[in-house]
């Protein structure tokens, strides 16, 4: 029996662009999902609290790309999933039950895969599930920590730590049919959206920037044997965050309980706050500076739920047998 786990992520700038080659930022979170998988004598078998659809056709495929790899015949297989991400919330949890999955069997049946392989193979998963995918959610699951990607290829980003609060709309998204929507529309103004994906893209660039100014202060002050922060320019940030959304709102993967969500949190004093994933439902977050707890209150005023998150720095690993939580 192997255990393995992959964390969720949240978006920093850029979904949606991504997949049409733009670039992003995204961070892996201290939330995850359990894999359990034991060899039986024949088929595979998921025990999953969820059982939808799409949870099944990722863990399926999942199997199928690691036999793939070494051309093994069938393996009888029964994985058990445990998640701490709620499913369908745009926080990766399909990327992660995907990484988790392929660590975790592989391992079972002795085949030695690296990050890189892992990443690629999730990404296949996603391609495969959602019908397109920029391989950002899988790569930041593999990797952990937090990354600027852009067309298969990332470099590690250095965040100072950010004071962020989740709020979940309590109502799941399919980032399959929202990937879909937005390809439609793109269909029918192909001009206008890309103008918007390039403006994403923009935006994302300039978020790097800010990061990496602001991380460069942190670095020398460190040095200098000095504690203080490395003044992040958060308003600045929180500017691209309410950019980034206005038009995620244009491409149409908002909801009403997602820009209520926005709407509160800015109220309640955050300096910026967005959708994070795909939208349609799932999730938004807001950069709360000091205010974690107003905006925490007002995302439940507003029927959400707040999430308190850390950025992880583990990507996918193996777990102890031991663990208590897996059944
Ligand atoms: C989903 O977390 C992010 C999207 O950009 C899809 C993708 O990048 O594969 C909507």
């Amino acid at each position: 029996m192997v255990i393995a786990s992959a964390p969720g992520k949240v978006i920093l700038f850029g979904e949606h662009a991504v997949v049409y080659g733009k670039p992003a930022i995204a961070a892996a979170i201290t939330k995850r999902i359990y894999v359990k998988s034991r060899r039986i004598d024949s088929g595979i078998q998921i025990f999953s609290e969820d059982k939808t659809e799409s949870s099944i056709e990722y863990v399926k495929h999942a199997i199928e790309l690691v036999i793939g790899t070494k051309r093994m015949k069938k393996q009888g297989i029964d994985v058990t999933i445990d998640s701490e991400l709620p499913v369908g919330g745009g926080l990766g949890s399909s990327a992660a039950l995907s990484v988790a999955t392929i660590k975790s069997v592989s391992t079972l049946l002795g085949v030695d895969l690296g990050k890189e392989e892992i990443a690629r193979l999730g990404r296949e998963v996603e391609s495969k599930v959602q019908g397109a995918s920029s391989g950002i959610d899988p790569f930041v699951s593999t990797y952990g920590g937090a990354i600027y990607y852009r067309d298969g290829r990332f470099d590690r980003q250095q965040i100072n730590p950010l004071s962020i609060v989740i709020g979940y709309t309590g109502s799941p998204s399919s980032t399959k049919n929202m990937i879909s929507n937005v390809s439609h529309l793109r269909e029918k103004y192909p001009k206008i959206i890309d103008h918007i994906f390039d403006v994403i893209g923009d935006i994302s660039e300039r978020a790097k920037i800010i990061l990496d100014a602001s991380n460069r202060r942190f670095e020398t002050r460190k040095s200098k044997i000095c504690d203080e922060s490395g003044d992040l320019n958060e308003n600045e940030l929180g500017d691209l965050m309410n950019l980034n959304n206005g038009l995620l709102e244009a491409l149409g993967v908002s909801s009403f309980s997602l820009s209520n969500l926005v709407n509160a949190s800015l109220l309640a004093g955050a300096l910026g706050a967005k959708i994070t994933g795909a939208g349609g439902g799932g999730c938004i977050f807001a950069l709360s500076s000091g205010r974690e707890k107003e905006v925490s209150t007002a995302i439940k005023m507003a029927g959400g739920v707040p999430i308190p998150v850390e950025i992880s720095f583990d990507g996918v690993r193996l777990e102890p047998n031991s663990r208590k939580n897996i059944i």
